[in-house]
């Protein structure tokens, strides 16, 4: 029989639709770029990472001209650094390496010259822009990219200030091939309010293909603490993400 006293059930945690179990941007490998110092911050990044449930990570030290000339050789010797301290602390993680390209004349460079770079995954190539000015040769580079036969990963969309009024030239990239990574931080709001609407716009959007911490401090992931409780979080749980295809 209905009864209008029904006793009202008492709300549940939600259980995420799925585990995130791998980091595709961070700055972990020690000085080379604005991320980690040295092996020491390294390592206590990487305990943080373990805490969170992440059974690979698949780090992307800075690549820009004016600042982080940062070369294959560099950054897997770096690598073979932090595996060496990984093991002799018995943690329990795997550790490969990328990179994050900042779209410049070096990278067009790179890739008109066929150079190797470094990719996730052997095919996803990360790359960013200017946060502030648009780039006159992002189609061209996203031409170039896939022509040599990598699949362009944008890095944080949400967070390119030129394309605020623009959402539509920014979503314009995925017909072009162009996958989107999204910045789990910028879920709580930590850039900016309108980096966080944008985020939001792009998982109602199911534009997103991976969530990523871009990590560099441990400030950064203070905030995914923050960021996994919130709605928009198990809402971009629920898209096809593309971050579990690579573990192995
Ligand atoms: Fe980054």
């Amino acid at each position: 029989m209905f009864s209008f006293f029904k006793k009202k059930e008492s709300p549940k945690a939600v259980e995420p639709i799925q585990k995130i179990k791998v980091d595709m941007h961070s700055h972990l490998l020690p000085g080379i770029d604005d991320g980690a110092g040295n092996i020491e911050q390294s390592l206590f990044l990487i305990r943080r990472f373990i805490d969170l449930g992440y059974k690979k990570l698949i780090t992307t030290p800075h690549v820009m001209s004016d600042f982080y000339r940062n070369t294959p050789e560099i950054i897997l010797g770096k690598l073979e650094e932090v595996r060496a301290a990984i093991n002799a602390e018995g943690l329990d993680i795997q550790i490969e390496a990328a990179a994050e390209y900042y779209l410049d004349e070096f990278l067009i460079e790179k890739l008109e010259n066929n150079e190797p770079l470094l990719t996730i995954g052997g095919k996803y190539l990360l790359f960013e822009t200017s946060f502030i000015n648009p780039c006159s040769q992002l189609l061209h580079a996203v031409f170039l990219m896939r022509s040599s036969g990598y699949i362009p990963v944008l890095a944080h969309p949400e967070r390119y200030t030129y394309y605020f009024p623009k959402y539509n030239d920014l979503v314009y990239l995925i017909d072009k091939g162009v996958k989107f990574q999204l910045n789990i931080s910028s879920l709580t709001g930590y850039y900016s309010k309108q980096s966080k609407k944008i985020a939001e716009k792009l998982i109602k959007d199911k534009a997103i293909s991976f969530l990523g911490t871009d990590c560099h401090a441990p400030k950064h992931l203070d905030q995914f603490k923050k960021a996994e409780i919130l709605p928009t979080f198990h809402e971009a749980l629920k898209l096809d993400l593309l971050n579990n295809s690579l573990l192995d």
